[in-house]
């Protein structure tokens, strides 16, 4: 088999599973990504013949970076609630608009089959039944109105030679190489981890469906097989089974060798409470979740405990893109700075990439101490102060420039 499939977001926490299951199905890949989490999530595959990494926008995307593509499995997006609040209108640019217009390139691009991620959260607020595909949706936030407007834009794109199918996910757990500690069941385990108990927030009654890292990268392809048995335009709800956030607490518990304590405590900004069903997506898709929460559960546990897993700030979507976000800001002000400081430092080379690790090495002590972060940056432009920088900050400094464009206008105004 020689068709290739682009995927968008590929070193993304899906999408760093789903690339090794499609190259292990002999598919070739392109993976699209803007690398926001690095591209080393896909290293385990960087010398695979099959396997080719373009780092774009999907904003940028043109149907000269789809030619020749069989598929396109479309992951790429501001991948929660609290990334999307960030900057609703961002979030609406890619989520929404990047989405729909990278469809429209595929289908000028001769693409045959469009898979779209999309998620559960289009039920927002669901009610007591369990919710079928066809169900009102309540989209709550940002995020889930973005996701519920391109899939259905991308829905109504389905003609003959371009199938186009759409999941709704439930919400992601298990061991990933780009690992999320923002997932309800990885957040549980890792507070077991460190802290030998679990956290439920808001009476733990919500009801959340949930579904293993490996079956919802099989569930892709799945459907992107499936096309030719008439399902195109369809849409499925991908998950194993619906949990209150009690039981889930429980369920974690147990499946952690050491004492955990449960915990409540009030508070709790997330009001999505509903179930789904699932029957749709094994009848109709021939497939069914087979991952359950516990191995899921023991499997973090166990990377935790071999220190084979990442936790730091990258593993928390929303704090990774504030700080980003952050950088961007002070990166941008660093520039402008130097353009009107007195006496500017003559240009030298790395002084900029200096400049930036200056400023991260404070926000990371300080991280809301934006003014001495830029401070720090103002003086190790002017004053060209060594920074001890590390690979991790220069490589953020090259990732930055499109996301927080948005946020440019802002600082312009102060500045
Ligand atoms: N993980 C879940 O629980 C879950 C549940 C439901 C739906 N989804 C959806 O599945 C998809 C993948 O989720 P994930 O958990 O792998 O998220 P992720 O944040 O780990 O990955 C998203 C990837 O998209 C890339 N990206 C973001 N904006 C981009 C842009 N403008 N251009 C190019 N690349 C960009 C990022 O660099 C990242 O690699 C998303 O669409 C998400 O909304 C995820």
């Amino acid at each position: 088999m020689n068709k290739t499939i682009a995927v968008t977001g590929a070193a993304g926490y899906i999408g760093s599973i789903l690339v090794g299951r499609l190259l292990d199905a002999g598919y070739r890949v392109k993976a699209l990504d803007r690398f926001y989490f690095g591209s080393d999530t896909l290293g385990r595959y960087a010398n695979h013949p099959g396997l080719e990494l373009k780092t774009i926008d999907i904003r940028d995307v043109t149907p000269r970076d789809l030619e020749g593509c069989w598929g396109v499995i479309d992951l790429a997006a501001l991948s929660n609630d609290p990334s999307a609040e960030l900057d609703p209108a961002l979030t609406w640019e890619i989520n929404e608009k990047g989405r729909i217009d990278l469809a429209r390139c595929a289908r000028s691009a001769g693409v045959e089959r469009y898979v779209f991620s999309g998620s559960c959260s289009v039920y927002g607020a669901g009610g007591r039944a369990e919710l079928s595909e066809d169900c009102a949706l309540r989209p709550l936030t940002a995020y889930a109105r973005a996701a519920a407007n391109a899939e259905e834009a991308i829905r109504g794109m389905n003609r003959p030679g371009f199938a186009t199918v759409a999941l709704r996910n439930a919400t992601v757990f298990g061991l990933s190489p780009r690992m999320r500690f923002d997932l309800v069941v990885n957040v549980m385990t890792l507070s077991a981890f460190e802290n030998g108990r679990i956290v439920v927030t808001g009476g733990g009654k919500q009801r959340r469906p949930l579904v293993h890292v490996q079956d919802a990268a099989r569930a892709f392809i799945c459907a992107l097989e499936g096309c030719d048995r008439g399902i195109g335009g369809d849409v499925f709800n991908i998950g194993l089974s619906n949990f209150r956030m009690v039981e889930l607490s429980e369920v974690v518990r147990e499946a952690i060798p050491t004492p955990v304590q449960v915990q409540f405590a009030p508070g709790g900004s997330d009001k999505r409470d509903y179930s789904v069903k699932f029957d749709k997506a094994r009848d109709v898709l021939g497939f069914s979740a087979a991952v359950g929460v516990p191995e899921g559960v023991a499997e973090i546990h166990h990377a935790l405990l071999a220190n084979q897993v990442e936790r730091g700030l990258v593993t928390k979507t929303v704090a990774w893109y504030s700080h980003i976000i952050q950088m961007q800001r002070m990166w941008s002000f660093g520039l402008v700075a130097r353009s009107l400081a007195p006496t500017p430092a003559e240009p030298e080379p790395g002084l900029a990439a200096r400049q930036v690790a200056i400023s991260a090495a404070v926000a990371r002590e300080r991280p809301r101490a934006g003014a001495i972060g830029t401070l720090a940056a103002l003086i190790g432009i002017v004053f060209g102060v060594e920074a001890d920088y590390s690979d991790e900050y220069l490589g953020l400094a090259e990732r930055i420039p499109r996301l927080a464009g948005a946020f440019e206008a802002t600082l312009a105004g102060v500045i």
